[in-house]
């Protein structure tokens, strides 16, 4: 009878040859986990791709599905417990942490910090979640509360502050926590204010992720646009960051990330339409993207999908057991056409796409 952590090298070993040979069905299991525990949220993020037509339904995931996702945890080295909407929403969350936890030291999952009681930020340190993301996506109230509408910037200070403190008094040095920032025209100046912040509290990893665009008002923020405002502040922000030792995690200023193909017609923009008629053929010399071998996306109704850019459904966990949906003819399917380059225009822009030895 293997451990897990043998169970997970063993895994890991066949990973890297189905990685070359890219079969249609797979041996191993997935190595990471997104788990959408809901599709709701407390607050109204204008930029939030909640409000295009991913989903056509908004509710939590019943724990009963989230339990039979738990013997396939033995075998992850990350399960992100987020998706769509705000985890802390799910009135399970914390029950889902707990059990989560006994089969699995590699939780994350991101939040936008209105909802951490002391009850919650002891629960995240009891169970050594291993990284909470606060997405705050700007340096100053004003900003702050412009983009996260129905949030209040004292309270989610006062949040992250008393998580920090909970975690020192019990002594731990789990859950790592480091901050998320969605660039946008309308925020990139408060970069330095962002970084100020989190230096503030002692977190030494910030992300810089750029708009996923669904429609026009995404567009018109996507620094995308606006090319020497990106360098410029950019090089500001990586500069400020080697002064507070903080890692600065910043995209690749070429990198545009589009929503669905309809769209792109929609917007019919002629550079977004090249980018995407490119793509649909070929995704760029020598890459290839391995998510739909290695991941596994569960919707809060316990839809499986590849990746988070699609909603290509390949099967149900409340209907067919994990081998019926992983080694279905969906999935089968999905996995042949990647292998053939046939990549869906949902692929555009995406940062999975790598090269054939996964870097
Ligand atoms: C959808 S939220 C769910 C988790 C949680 N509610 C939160 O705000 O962190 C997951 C992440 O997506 C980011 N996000 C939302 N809309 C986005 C967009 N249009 N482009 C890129 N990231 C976006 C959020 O800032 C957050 O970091
Ligand atoms: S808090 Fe998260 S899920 Fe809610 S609207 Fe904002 S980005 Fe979307």
């Amino acid at each position: 009878m293997l451990t897990t952590p043998q169970r997970r090298r063993v895994n890991r070993g066949i990973k890297r040859i189905e990685d070359r040979l890219m079969p249609p069905a797979c041996r191993t299991r997935p190595i990471h986990m997104f788990v959408d525990v809901t599709s709701r949220c407390n607050i109204d993020c204008v930029m939030c791709w909640r409000q295009f037509a991913f989903h056509n339904a908004f509710g939590d995931m019943p724990l009963e599905t989230f339990k039979k996702l738990l013997p396939l945890m033995d075998y992850c080295e990350s399960v992100v417990l987020q998706g769509s909407g705000e985890p802390f929403v799910n009135p399970h969350f914390l029950e889902m942490l707990e059990l989560a936890s006994q089969h699995t030291d590699g939780i994350r999952f991101a939040t936008n910090g209105t909802i951490m009681p002391q009850r919650h930020a002891e629960a995240l340190v009891r169970n050594k979640i291993r990284t909470v993301m606060v997405s705050l996506d700007a340096g100053t109230r004003e900003t702050y509360e412009k983009i996260r509408r129905k949030s209040n910037w004292d309270h989610v200070m006062g949040n992250i502050e008393r998580l920090v403190k909970t975690r020192e008094q019990m002594g731990a040095t789990l859950p790592e926590i480091t901050l998320e920032f969605v660039l946008m025209k309308s925020n990139i100046h408060e970069l330095g204010d962002y970084i100020r912040v989190a230096h503030r509290f002692g977190i030494n990893y910030v992300g810089v992720r750029h708009i996923w665009i669904f429609g026009e008002a995404t567009r018109q923020e996507s620094m995308f646009m606006y090319p020497q405002l990106m360098k410029e502040e950019f090089e500001k922000a990586a500069q400020l960051g080697h002064e507070l030792g903080i890692i600065v995690d910043l995209p690749p200023q070429s990198e545009v990330k589009i929503a669905e193909d309809y769209v792109v017609r929609e917007l019919n923009d002629p550079i977004l339409n090249k980018m995407s008629e490119s793509l649909f053929v070929n995704p760029g010399p020598g890459k290839v993207c391995h998510e739909p071998w290695r991941n596994y996306w569960v919707n809060w109704n316990g839809d499986i999908h590849p990746c988070c850019h699609t909603i290509r459904k390949m099967g149900n966990v409340n209907e067919q057991s994990f081998s019926q949906i992983w080694n279905g003819m969906a999935y089968q399917l999905f996995r042949e056409n990647i292998r053939a380059g046939h990549y869906p225009k949902e692929c555009i822009g995406c940062r999975n796409l790598q090269t054939p030895d996964g870097k």
